[in-house]
């Protein structure tokens, strides 16, 4: 997929996760799907935080070399402040600047962002022309199928974004109101393919070779993936290996062990200790399901207070882990799992 001048190959895409994709994830993915993951977007960011020079927002902003191309997404109301939010972005070094037009989150929509930018199309094409004109990389927007079942308007908010110059469109097709129950809305999802030039990105649920194979036929020019990366972080190297008909290679308990083992590494470069077990916990609560004895990793890890605690904890179970391996590789199968809501 080409973004303006930026080239996402291959075309899978890291979705943004608020409290997820920081730079600590993003690199994980990464390096543990090697050449499989074309592009990362950044958390959301607010503009209102981020024009007022908060420091943790601009330090949302920060990335290394091995996380590009990379886009950063910022979400807002106010056209002054998204224009200075985009530009901050921009300086940082983004490849691409991200608007979220699909946030459900009640603070977010109730302050007019994310979605509720979808209900309010006339401001929404003032603020894309403002940004665009302000920014020399393209400048994308993440929609959602509308906001609720009565206006699914997707297609025509996906054709302002075009008119005012965006070069990619991600959809999650679920309504607002939706927020992530039921199914996601694949009609609508072929009807923005069919009504703009630029690339469209469809994201929810592709957990899967066959959920991406799925995505495709609905003519997704890329392949957003959120949730599924934190059940099953070699996500993207499945997919990519699928389509060219290779066998990805089974997963094991260790195989999930030194992944949450290497997480805690990257974590600890960037947060504090209280925010890297809040995100390790996040992550452990995903990819230990399907495990087996996974409910008592969860149960044992998950409950475990303070960061030096949790670590000891950690330690003795990847230890029973590695050890259990030698006793021979049936106790290693993985049986899977699927994406919770
Ligand atoms: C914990 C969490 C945080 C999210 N944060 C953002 C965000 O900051 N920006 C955004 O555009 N979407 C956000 N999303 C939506 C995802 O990008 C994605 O569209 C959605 O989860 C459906 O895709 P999936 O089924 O692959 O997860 C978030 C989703 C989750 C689960």
């Amino acid at each position: 997929m080409q973004i303006g001048p930026v080239r996402v190959a291959p075309a899978l895409v890291l979705a943004p996760m608020s409290g997820v994709t920081g730079s600590a994830f993003r690199r994980l993915i990464k390096r543990e799907n090697p050449g499989c993951v074309g592009l990362v977007v950044s958390e959301f960011i607010s503009v209102e935080a981020l024009s007022r020079n908060n420091r943790r927002s601009l330090e949302m902003c920060r990335f290394s070399d091995e996380e590009k191309p990379i886009a950063i997404q910022i979400f807002g109301y106010d056209i002054d402040r998204m224009v200075t939010g985009a530009r901050l972005a921009e300086e940082s070094g983004a490849d691409i600047v991200d608007i979220n037009c699909g946030c459900p989150v009640p603070k977010v929509v109730k302050r007019g962002g994310g979605c509720e930018l979808m209900r309010q199309s006339a401001h929404l094409a003032r603020m894309l022309t403002a940004v665009r004109r302000s920014l020399t990389v393209p400048l994308t927007v993440k929609i959602r199928a509308g906001w609720d079942d009565g206006t699914r308007n997707a297609a025509e908010i996906a054709r302002i974004a075009e008119e005012c110059g965006v070069s990619m469109i991600a959809i999650h097709g679920r309504t607002c109101k939706q927020a992530y129950k039921g199914t996601v809305d694949w009609d609508i999802v072929r009807s923005v393919v069919e009504s703009v030039k630029v690339p469209v990105v469809p994201s929810g649920d592709i957990c899967s070779p066959e959920s991406a194979f799925l995505a495709r036929q609905a003519g997704a020019a890329a392949l957003m993936i959120g949730r599924g990366a934190l059940l099953n972080p070699w996500i993207f190297s499945e997919i990519e290996l699928s389509g060219e008909k290779r066998q990805a290679r089974k997963r094991t308990e260790v195989d999930v062990a030194d992944v949450i083992e290497k997480y805690l590494v990257l974590l600890r470069e960037e947060l504090p200790d209280k925010a890297v077990i809040g995100r390790l916990k996040q992550f452990i609560c995903q990819v230990t399901k399907g495990l087996r004895g996974g409910a008592a990793v969860r149960r044992d890890l998950c409950t475990t207070p303070g960061l030096p605690d949790f670590m000891e904890q950690l330690a003795r179970w990847s230890d029973t882990v590695r050890s259990r391996t030698k006793m021979g590789p049936e106790s290693l199968l993985w049986a899977g799992g699927s994406v919770d809501a």
